[in-house]
């Protein structure tokens, strides 16, 4: 069949899989997560939701993928399928992992689009000599798609469009050809912007262009442990949902790009790589930039204030006003750093997540590697098209809610049972092992085993209420529930699809066996 593409080399592979996972995520989502839930308090959970459910899923994914590739699988529908061929179940949990692509993707490049439009403001200068009001009254009116008068017609649309497009010709041109691309070009800038940013921020000194505090202060906010927190579930909650979103764990685009490793290469070690470079680019460069800045300029209180009403706020409305206060050029290059690796941490994610559907229409219908890649982008297009009319309405918090937070945890407590109970550890610990670079440490098939699997469930179960208290809330404007019926609708479909393959599979057997 046409699906025989496989990664260009293993640098490329690493940076293609980092790329996956550090993303918008690690730079305005885990900072206000940290601070939202007190620093320091934070921290602790934090690291141990990455040992004990983070790592090991990443092997867990990586294996399952590698495992599903060999026989032709790409998306997991059928990976979990081919884990479990005796039960029917698998195939539809499987839709998860298309399914949580798509809608993240639907948000994600709206806002990847940002990070366009603001890119060329500070290179055009927009906010130099605006007041803190008039820049963060420029993001108000930015979502607006009614009055939106940012000096460019239908701004939002226009910057969207081009960033659709972008991933859709990208992905058109193939792992190796686009994405790797992409990856290795971008990676490598990102860092080096995050570094440049880390030592404006670090080395901020109060008194210097109008700061209050240095910005070891808001380095110590993050950094003091806070033993506090140790019992409150908010902060686990909080905690753990970042490990997924941010490693994209439980999402189904790790299990896609390792099944087009090849058979004998290295997992143990290419997942250790991956998922470590993300927590260096998350925890040392993400950490370093937004909080030091804005600590430094408005004091921790101000901004701990200014996080409750939600994420987005301290990187667009406020970043590009703190960095006119260092001067137009200092300005444009703080400018062009900070939404430039923002747009490189955005598009190599946002690929991640077409690759997927793509697997799935290409193993399962025969498409052609650009038709899917055009298909997908339609989607997006259709999918994605309520959260930027409806921005204000909640569209795309409810989109976040529900695929990029609930979704990921449902799927991959699935996926570890599966993986440890009913694969069952003995083929899955020779699974990870077969091939690897480095020796996995024998705890790990106790932890995967017991730890993982009953942490998730306990992950799940404590966000119950939460969910409950998000179904049967009142008095939510039409857009929302109008968003959850389209929601319900894509997974009904993509379940459709996957019964229609599942079909086809068996009408193809017989013929065969005939
Ligand atoms: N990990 C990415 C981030 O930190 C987000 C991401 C990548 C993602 N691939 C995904 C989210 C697939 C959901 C589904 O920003
Ligand atoms: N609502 C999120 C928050 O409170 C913001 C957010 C959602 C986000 N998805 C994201 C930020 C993805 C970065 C990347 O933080």
């Amino acid at each position: 069949m046409a699906n025989t593409e496989s990664w260009g080399s293993r640098v490329g592979l690493i940076l293609a899989m980092a790329g996956n996972a550090v993303g918008l995520g690690n730079f305005l989502r885990f900072p206000v997560q940290a601070i939202q839930n007190g620093g320091g308090a934070f921290i602790i959970p934090y690291l141990v939701c990455f040992l004990l459910m983070g790592i090991p899923l990443l092997w867990v994914e990586w294996s399952m993928g590698r495992f599903g590739g060999r026989k032709g699988n790409h998306s997991t529908p059928f990976i979990l399928h081919e884990m479990d061929p005796k039960r029917a179940l698998w195939k539809y949990i499987g839709v998860f992992g298309i399914f949580t692509n798509i809608a993240v993707a639907a948000y994600y490049c709206y806002l990847e689009s940002w990070t366009l439009s603001y890119l060329w403001h500070s290179i055009a200068g927009t906010f130099n000599g605006q007041t803190a009001d008039q820049v963060a009254g420029f993001f108000g009116n930015y979502v607006d798609i009614n009055t939106s008068t940012t000096g460019i017609p239908f701004e939002p649309i226009v910057f969207w469009l081009i960033c659709l497009l972008l991933n859709t010709w990208i992905l058109a041109k193939g792992l190796s050809g686009g994405v790797e691309k992409v990856a290795k070009v971008g990676m490598p800038l990102l860092i080096l912007f995050g570094i440049f940013l880390a030592i404006m921020a670090v080395t901020l000194k109060s008194g210097d262009h109008g700061a209050v505090n240095d910005g070891t202060v808001g380095l110590n906010f993050l950094w003091t442990p806070d033993y506090s927190s140790i019992w409150t579930a908010k902060v686990w909650l909080a905690a753990a949902g970042q490990i997924f979103f941010t490693l994209s764990v439980g999402m189904g685009s790790i299990q896609c790009y390792a099944s087009y490793v090849k058979k004998k290469d290295d997992i143990a070690l290419n997942a250790m790589s991956a998922g470590w470079m993300n927590e260096f680019v998350e925890v040392v460069l993400g950490a370093s930039i937004i909080i030091p800045i804005s600590i430094g300029y408005l004091g921790i209180d101000r901004v701990v204030e200014m996080t409750q009403s939600g994420g987005l706020g301290l990187g667009f409305k406020t970043l590009p006003y703190l960095f006119t206060q260092w001067g137009p050029t200092l300005a444009m290059i703080a400018g062009v750093c900070w939404f430039g690796l923002l747009f490189f941490a955005g598009i190599t994610s946002s690929l991640a997540m077409g690759t997927p559907v793509m697997g799935f229409l290409k193993d399962e219908f025969g498409w052609k590697h650009k038709n899917a890649a055009w298909f997908f982008g339609l989607i997006i297009l259709v999918l994605g098209l309520p959260c930027v009319l409806y921005f204000k309405e909640g569209v795309f918090d409810e989109y976040d809610y529900w695929a990029g937070t609930v979704g990921l945890v449902v799927f991959a407590l699935f996926e570890i049972i599966l993986f440890a109970w009913v694969f069952g550890m003995d083929k899955g610990w020779k699974e990870i092992n077969a091939g690897a670079d480095i020796k996995v440490p024998t705890i790990f098939r106790f932890i995967i085993k017991y730890v993982t699997p009953l942490f998730i469930g306990g992950v799940f179960v404590a966000s119950l209420p939460g969910i409950w208290e998000k179904i049967t809330a009142t008095g939510l404007p039409w857009q929302v529930h109008a968003a959850r019926v389209l929601l319900l609708l894509m997974f009904a479909t993509t379940c459709w699809f996957v019964r229609v393959a599942y079909m086809k599979r068996k009408a193809n057997l017989k013929n065969w066996t005939k």
